[in-house]
């Protein structure tokens, strides 16, 4: 349970946010305006006309909106004023480091270039407020074929992105459907993430680390079912980029009081709470860690833990690694 002093806790610790999808942090007020600034028409009359929209049912029903909201990105300004916005509120919640997912294909297949979405999103990550670094999603319900042209595409920009992830519609596409772009991606030596037992089963989560061979699951919350698989992601310390207000918005559980995050915690895995899709699922990191606390029995040793898994499971320098991890041990050892 949530007294002041962990609220207080929770909010001002430093944190890493490994599991954003820039997209989804485009708050309705912004997609009104980049529309009016774009001439680009909404199939909605009002800001609280398309809030009140974001009632999911699953997934897909997610996924639907979340599309339609991309559109109104157009310019590298429109992509730079997204990021920034993020960037800017992610700080007031003492996040101190972020990897940021984005969806190129949602863009290119409107005929953006690939260059304005990387250019943009990556400028503002050079200008804003805290570190910041981009990990390029393949969308799983498109071809194969389509993911390894967008990675050529991306060559020329290969700085600028520092791995690979896997996103959209999950049931009905594993991991394995993206063996090849994933081994291009790895020769490459980009890192590799993918999501995985999300809503799919965690034969997915299996297929992802051996076929694919991911650095970090996102999601994962569906591993209890298998006590194997448990046994060995712990031993292996392979962390998982929970979400818990985007499980509880999609359905993956009913209510935060039955989310497996404590359970999976007691399990020994190597758990991170991250936002997801922001705009859209009801609150920044800050939110999702609030709203796992105020529901389950979790305590500050959780929280210390939290904090610092998500530096631990990171794709920074060591050294980077260490200064960020001394901070949260300073933070915590002042408190009493
Ligand atoms: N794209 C954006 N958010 C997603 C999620 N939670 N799962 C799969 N794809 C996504
Ligand atoms: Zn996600």
């Amino acid at each position: 349970m949530l007294n002041t002093q962990l609220r207080h806790m929770l909010q001002a610790m430093p944190k890493a946010e490994l599991h954003i999808h820039i997209e989804g942090s485009l708050e309705p007020e912004l997609i009104f305006e980049l529309a009016q600034r774009n001439g680009v028409s909404l199939p909605y009359p009002s800001v609280e006309a398309l809030r009140e929209a974001y009632a999911f049912t699953d997934l897909q029903s997610f996924l639907d909106i979340y599309y339609a909201g991309a559109s109104v990105l157009i310019t590298e300004q429109d992509f730079y004023d997204m990021t920034m916005a993020y960037l800017e509120r992610a700080a007031r919640d003492n996040v101190r480091h972020a990897e940021i997912f984005f969806d190129p294909q949602t863009h290119t297949a409107r005929g953006i270039p690939f260059r304005t979405v990387v250019d943009g999103i990556w400028r503002a990550c050079q200008d804003g407020p805290i570190s910041a670094t981009l990990i390029m999603c393949f969308l799983r319900h498109l071809p194969e074929s389509d993911a390894i042209a967008t990675l050529e595409e991306a060559l020329p920009l290969r700085d600028k992105i520092i791995g690979v992830g896997l996103d959209s519609s999950e049931v009905g596409h594993p991991p394995e459907k993206f063996a090849r772009v994933f081994e291009r991606a790895r020769n490459l030596g980009l890192h590799l993430v993918a999501h995985a037992g999300e809503e799919g089963p965690p034969a997915y989560i299996e297929s992802a680390l051996d076929v694919l061979n991911v650095e970090r699951i996102d999601h994962g919350v569906r591993i209890l079912d298998d006590a194997d698989l448990v046994a060995r992601v712990a031993r292996e310390r392979m962390a998982l980029t929970v979400c818990p207000l985007s499980n509880v918005k999609l359905r993956v559980f009913d209510v935060m009081g039955s989310h497996s995050l404590r359970r999976l915690l007691d399990a020994g895995l190597a758990v991170t709470i991250n936002s997801d899709d922001p705009a859209y699922f009801g609150g920044y990191v800050n939110d999702n860690y609030l709203a796992a606390f105020d529901a389950l029995p979790l305590d500050a040793g959780h929280a210390r833990t939290l904090a610092r898994n998500s530096f631990e499971a990171a794709f920074l320098e060591p050294e980077q690694k260490r200064a960020f991890l001394a901070e949260v041990d300073a933070f915590f050892n002042q408190q009493h």
